[in-house]
């Protein structure tokens, strides 16, 4: 069993640079499927749901090579298989962006089906709906999602729901079908964008991302290119707000500060101060914490995988602060584990009221998932005394060398192997 021990209560200060988008980096590797060519996709996240893309990549006959830590060239020129292993699919959910990609370059996709999460179910009934209008059929066989459609045509689709997940699956079943299909009611999330602009690299036609209505228009072939991924929004975000909670003062670089805006605007509101540059933003913070009311929404609205960590600074906020969670049913498992660090948070359903007490205090932590994971870190830094967090496999999913990101902002903070308790071992 691995864990983090923290010895909080310093200040963060120095510099850190971010990785490339976990999210978008799940979608941007399947994509390269569909050019049927070489590909390189460079400021890729050295993260476990990268290595996992990968791997299935190379389980269909992609060729992956890694030029250097952060840039792969990827040859789906002669793939041999439509479906994805199941141990595979297993490990992640962003497995069912192979569904679009495969789908879309084969006619045919299967992968494991699946199920619900931490956060609470996690339907896919927004992404075959896609599917199904562009000529899709869907069936389960032996656990396995399996969609078919040779001949895929553009299809107007109209999302009940703003599913990120299903509004990129659905692009990449239909850059390749046969006339324009028109996707409404979609998700803007920067990683929306930046597949688009992928596609687009790879030849594809698609018009609109970034708005709530995008156009594809079918291309017969589409063609190798090589490109770079974002950077990632909530790793930004997360050393944002961990600056803030330890009155520190972070330069944080490789960012876009546009996609930052909605965090930027609530941390100035409780209290640091945030300096924009052209890739990059300083966070620091000399006064106190106020509280906030905050309710997560798709993009441009509050993100949900931000929520924890907003949980954790307002937990030392001077007063009352609200957070409504807009978008998972099961996003306050954190809450539990803040409260034996001394925070006083009552939830109710999809709200929890935070009243803010003067100070955490360290205690043996456990994350629950890779948000709620980072967010007992940051609590970790901020409480005078050693806490040890367990769990810590979900946080490393998402988070590229966050211990080496850390101490080289000067937090004390490593990871250790200890045997797992006799019950853990047999599981
Ligand atoms: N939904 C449906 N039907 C669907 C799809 C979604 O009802 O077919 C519902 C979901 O149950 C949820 C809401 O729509 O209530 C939004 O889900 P969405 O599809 O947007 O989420 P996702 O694509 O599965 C991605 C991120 C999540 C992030 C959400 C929301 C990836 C791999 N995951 O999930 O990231 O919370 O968008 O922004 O891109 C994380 O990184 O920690 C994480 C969980």
């Amino acid at each position: 069993m691995e864990k983090f021990v923290i010895r909080g209560g310093k200040p963060l200060m120095g510099e850190v640079t971010i990785s490339g988008a976990k999210n978008a980096a799940v979608a941007l590797l399947p994509a390269t499927i569909l050019a049927a060519d070489k590909c390189v996709l460079e400021n890729v996240p050295d993260i476990h749901d990268v290595a996992v893309s990968l791997q299935t990549l190379a389980a269909l006959g992609a060729q992956v090579r890694l030029l250097d830590k952060h840039t792969y060239e990827i040859d789906t020129t002669c793939l041999t298989s439509t479906q994805v292993p199941d141990d595979l699919s297993r490990q992640m959910r962003a497995s069912y962006y192979f569904l679009g990609a495969l789908l879309g370059r084969f006619g045919s996709a299967q992968v494991a089906m699946p199920g619900g999460c931490n956060l609470g179910p996690r339907p896919i009934d927004q992404h075959l709906k896609a599917f199904s209008a562009l000529g899709a059929a869907d069936s389960v066989e032996y656990g396995m999602i399996k969609v078919e459609g040779k001949q895929l045509k553009g299809a107007h689709v109209f999302f009940d729901t703003v599913s990120v997940g299903a509004t990129m699956n659905a692009m990449l079943a239909a850059v390749l079908a046969d006339g324009l299909t028109v996707l409404e009611n979609v998700a803007k999330e920067p990683h929306v964008v930046d597949l688009a602009n992928f596609l687009n690299m790879m030849g594809a036609d698609v018009r609109g991302a970034g708005t709530d209505v995008i156009k594809i228009r079918g291309v017969e072939k589409m063609h190798g290119c090589c490109y770079s991924v974002i950077p990632d929004q909530i790793e930004a975000g997360s050393f944002m707000v961990a600056a803030a909670m330890t009155a520190g003062n972070v330069l944080i670089k490789n960012v876009t500060p546009k996609h930052l805006e909605p965090i930027t605007a609530k941390l100035e509101l409780a209290g640091a101060t945030v300096e924009e540059f052209d890739d990059a933003v300083r966070v620091y913070r000399t006064g106190d914490l106020m509280p906030l009311k905050i309710k997560t929404m798709p993009h441009p609205g509050f993100p949900t995988d931000m929520q924890p960590l907003m949980g954790v600074l307002l937990s030392v906020a001077h007063g009352t602060s609200i957070i409504t969670e807009g978008i998972w049913e099961n996003r306050f498992r954190y809450v539990d584990e803040l409260t034996r660090m001394g925070a006083n948070i009552q939830v109710d359903g999809q709200v929890a009221v935070i009243e803010g007490v003067p100070e955490l205090l360290p205690a043996p932590l456990r994350a629950s998932d890779l948000r709620a994971g980072a967010a007992l870190v940051v609590a970790a830094l901020a409480a005078q005394g050693t806490s040890e967090i367990t769990g810590i496999g979900y946080i490393e999913r998402g988070y590229e060398n966050l211990v080496e990101k850390l101490q080289g902002l000067g937090a004390d903070i490593h990871r250790e192997e200890t045997a797992a308790p006799a019950a853990e071992q047999a599981m």
